[in-house]
């Protein structure tokens, strides 16, 4: 992954640039990078705060032979890659919310947004942007934090970055051989302080309170309310 690279100092979002070089034709593991993005894209039309040289802008394009209804096995993929890459840079109490937020000190420090273009039943590709805050600067929300608050020390994006590929990298070429049950394990191993807690998920249809339990085959959260499980497929989830 990473072979093939775009690099702008400034650029609307990375995700759009990576969206239009997947439509030209990009090949699998192309990765487009910023140091600046003017509007960053969140999850669910939020915006991402991506102010110059504070952070890993970054937008990976993958081709995965993969039905549709498994495209969310690939975010959760890039979660506990980026999760394992932090974790091996410092011993930092880092943890995963669903489906692919990273915390640490219960502060957001890195998000991931997952993009597709399908084709019938299939994904054609994927684009899976990754923000993730290393410096610490006065434009992140009172709700996120960085990589450098948290440890204490300085890092080397381009390290960190390498650190990341490699990861995710590892990871998919597991998820080609064996499935998703191994990455499955270790989200959840990443998750620990999520299950067992009460959270509320609000989805499109209304909010619902319960206790996350665990992810089901589909990667989907699996949420016990008022002693019936809920599977959530996609909403805003917050621990209260
Ligand atoms: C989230 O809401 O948690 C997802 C945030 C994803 C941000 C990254 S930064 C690189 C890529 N380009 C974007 O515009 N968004 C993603």
């Amino acid at each position: 992954l990473g072979k093939e690279i775009r690099y702008y100092p400034a650029i609307t979002s990375t995700q759009e640039s990576a969206h239009q070089w997947a439509l030209a034709g990009a090949k699998e593991g192309s990765l487009v990078i910023a140091d600046q993005q003017t509007t960053g894209r969140g999850r669910l039309g939020t915006s991402w705060v991506s102010p110059a040289g504070t952070g890993i802008w970054m937008s990976l394009i993958l081709r995965p032979n993969a039905l549709l209804k498994f495209a969310s096995h690939f975010t959760l993929l890039a979660a506990v890659s980026v999760f394992e890459a932090i974790q091996s840079l410092s011993s930092y109490p880092i943890h995963i919310k669903w489906p692919n937020d990273l915390l640490i000190n219960k502060k957001k420090v890195c998000g991931i947004l997952t993009e597709l273009k399908g084709e019938q039943d299939r994904v054609d590709y994927m684009v899976i942007g990754i923000g993730l805050n290393v410096k610490q600067n006065d434009q992140l929300p009172s709700h996120a934090t960085s990589l450098e608050e948290a440890a204490g020390k300085q890092y080397i994006r381009a390290q960190v970055i390498a650190q990341i590929l490699q990861r995710i990298e590892l990871c998919y070429m597991e998820y080609v051989k064996e499935g998703f049950a191994p990455i499955r394990k270790r989200w959840e191993a990443g998750a620990q302080s999520f299950f067992g807690r009460e959270v509320q998920a609000k989805t499109w249809n209304g909010v619902i309170k319960g206790i996350a339990e665990g992810l089901n085959d589909d990667g989907a959260l699996i949420i016990r309310s008022e002693g019936e499980k809920r599977i959530i497929y996609s909403a805003d989830i917050q621990m209260t």
